[in-house]
């Protein structure tokens, strides 16, 4: 059970900070002080909107005096009174939601501002940052520190107002009656009990609160993620019962929650009653002449509004504090410094040679633990390269050395006979195209998703590149063809449509060096087949290093590199290092071989005459046709066959293809 992830997670963390308050204060005015005239004007409009408040009950008591005290009330006088509360009210009301307007649109900008300055400092943030950090507490940085910032804007602006109303209250109370500002300081250490026990239980029970919200959420997320494995293990309900638990425990603090504020509003209530008899005891015990009719309902509205703030700041304290720490985790981001970087004197890479070169290089993740070690081989230019090992050899840790995510720890690296080191970051990752071992698909069109390795290529150009790779069979068979939507990460596509897609937007991004990791999962006949071909197409002229992880692409390679724990085991052509009986042929016996079927030893030969037919024989007839089809066939077999491929028009392939996938 992972009670620990989710958003549950981040929460327990939500009130920690490692910068002091002053520090942070300094960081939000930096966002805040582009709007300070905005902020200023604000400022003011509460200072008139509470005066205005302070105002108001003044007038009422003003009126009641005249209206009560005296036989004949002087009904000019109780009119303007009457005319100028209106107006007060009026005031109040209008700068109220003139300030709302304006706190909200400063807060927009600001929210605006952070998440634009959060993200790019992400984007531009080293892979190793990446994958330290778990995605959803990168995402929780953009979306819920942010806004926890706006909100902590929020509670600040409503508690200054409070207080300032608090504090305008009394001085017109002391200015009133002292004997009554006297009664409303009794509520001082009822203010202080509360605050204490806000403050202690209160704050607890709602960080409890908001935890297991968090974690009930999180599991949510989770289970739904997850749900194809729950089912095949058919522990859908153990699902349930993890669920239910959490939520029988979020349910027990909401349920705590709820009787904190039922006993805490209804206590301030009879508190103000108590407060409000003695003000109307004293006031009727004194004399007539020490206080009026007016300053009595004075004194009570004023010692009504004396409890208020006070339950306010006690509560909203947290809150406050949750936004500075959400400030300080927003800090480490802004203040990630990348390690991966262009060097001010770098230069833009020049592809006149393509040839890669690794001299004594090693990387470690963790310090003194190398995942590769003292690596060093030469792929001369359009050379194509499989590198292949078993699980965790440092195959994808080296195609991210190329691509420069990291930097070697130690050794470099070389295209050409220029140091990546010495090339400008975006010069060498626009010339290296990089095909991840999970291929990533935008929530957007098909045809979208292939434009995305060019942005300024034509509808038309891009038809023909699919039409050339075999891709725009399965793409016209979708639901709108290019314009399907996908869903994001490619649901609802074959894992082989999915490569076929990625490999379309590779080729248009026409990288000079390419770096393929294979899928692990193995492909159906269907995508191996689609493939195959495509990634023909796409080594063409290229320098290549492919992860290799399917018998039909190392025997496309140039020069097989075999890694074994970080180490460069191995380096030759598939028959040398067969010949060596070493690491490879082991690896090529015990995994690769066997994704051949033995049946298609006695694959036809196919007669050289008419393509279609000599296609139809160049597969086998019956059995599992396309599965790695050729895959025990001679070399001259298959390079035959490449060439026959070759050769054919678009409608041929089309035709073989249906063949086999009526
Ligand atoms: N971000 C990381 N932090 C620490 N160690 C890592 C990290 N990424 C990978 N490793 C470790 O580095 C080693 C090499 O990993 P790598 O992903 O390069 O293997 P691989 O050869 O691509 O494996 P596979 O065939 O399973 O894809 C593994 O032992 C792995 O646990
Ligand atoms: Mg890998």
């Amino acid at each position: 059970m992972s009670h620990g992830r989710g958003p549950g997670r981040f929460m327990m963390e939500s009130a920690k900070k490692t910068r002091s308050t002053k520090q942070l204060l300094g960081r939000l005015w930096v966002y805040l002080g582009k709007f300070w005239p905005w902020v200023l004007f604000s400022g003011l409009l509460i200072l008139v909107s509470t005066l205005g408040q302070i105002i108001s009950p003044l007038i009422i008591s003003q009126g009641l005096d005249a209206a009560v005290a005296t036989a004949s009330p002087d009904i000019e006088f109780l009119t303007t009174l009457f005319v100028i509360f209106l107006a007060l009210s009026l005031l109040v009301w209008i700068v109220n939601a003139f300030n709302t307007f304006i706190l909200a649109r400063v807060k927009a900008n600001m929210l605006h501002d952070v998440r634009k300055d959060v993200f790019n400092h992400l984007v531009k943030a080293d892979m190793s940052y990446h994958k330290k950090e778990q995605s959803g507490n990168i995402t929780s940085r953009v979306t819920s520190d942010t806004d926890e910032l706006t909100t902590g804007l929020t509670v600040f602006t409503q508690v200054s107002s409070q207080l300032l109303l608090t504090v305008g209250t009394f001085i017109l109370l002391v200015m009133t009656s002292w004997i009554i500002a006297g009664i409303a300081l009794l509520a001082i250490p009822f203010a202080y009990f509360l605050a204490r026990f806000l403050g202690g239980y209160g704050r607890r029970i709602m960080y409890q609160t908001r935890k297991s919200y968090g974690e009930v959420s999180g599991q949510m997320a989770e289970s739904l993620a997850g749900v194809s494995i729950a089912k095949s293990f058919n522990r859908e309900e153990w699902a349930s019962s993890i669920l239910y638990d959490l939520n029988m425990k979020t349910y027990g603090y909401y349920k705590q929650l709820g009787a904190l504020f039922n006993f805490l509003f209804p206590a301030v209530s009879v508190v103000s009653m108590v407060l409000v008899s003695f003000t109307l005891i004293v006031g009727g015990w004194l004399p007539t002449n020490a206080i009026s009719f007016g300053e009595i309902y004075l004194g009570i509205i004023l010692v009504q509004r004396f409890l208020r703030p006070i339950l306010h700041l006690s509560m909203f304290y947290p809150q406050l504090q949750s936004s500075l720490a959400a400030m300080d985790r927003v800090t480490d981001v802004l203040e990630q410094v990348p390690n991966v970087k262009t060097k001010h004197d770098a230069t833009k890479i020049s592809l006149e040679d393509t040839s890669v070169k690794f001299d004594n290089v090693t990387y470690e993740y963790v310090k003194d633990t190398p995942v590769l070690e003292n690596v060093s081989f030469c792929v001369k230019q359009g050379e194509k390269i499989a590198i292949v090992g078993h699980t965790g050899a440092g195959k994808t840790t080296l195609a991210a050395l190329i691509t420069r995510f990291y930097d070697p720890t130690h050794g470099n690296i070389f295209i050409g006979n220029q140091n990546l080191k010495d090339v400008t970051l975006n010069s060498l990752q626009r010339s290296i195209g990089l095909i991840p071992q999970e291929p990533y698909l935008f929530a957007d069109t098909v045809l979208e998703n292939i434009r995305y390795g060019n942005p300024e290529i034509s509808d038309g150009e891009l038809y023909e590149l699919c039409k050339l790779i075999g891709a725009d069979d399965f793409i016209d068979a979708l639901p709108n063809g290019y314009d399907t939507m996908l869903q994001e990460s490619g649901k609802g596509l074959s894992s082989g449509q999915r490569q076929m897609i990625t490999i379309a937007r590779t080729m248009l991004a026409d990288p000079k060096i390419l770096v393929l990791d294979e899928a692990t999962s193995r492909l159906d006949a269907y995508s191996e087949s689609l493939v195959q071909l495509a990634q023909l197409a796409l080594f063409k002229g290229r320098t290549t290093f492919v992860i290799a992880h399917r018998l039909t692409t190392i025997r496309d390679v140039d020069r097989i590199a075999v890694f074994e724990k970080g180490i460069l085991v191995e380096l030759g052509t598939h028959e040398e290092l067969l010949a060596k009986d070493g690491v490879y042929s082991e690896l090529y016996y015990t995994y690769y071989r066997h994704q051949g079927i033995e049946e298609l030893k006695d694959v036809r030969k196919a007669p050289d005459s008419s393509v279609i037919s000599s296609s139809s024989s160049m597969m086998p007839e019956s059995g599992n046709p396309m599965m790695h089809g050729h895959a025990n066939m001679s070399t001259e077999d298959r390079a035959q066959m490449k060439e026959r491929f070759e050769k054919m028009s678009l409608e041929e392939r089309k035709k073989l293809r249906e063949k086999f996938h009526p």
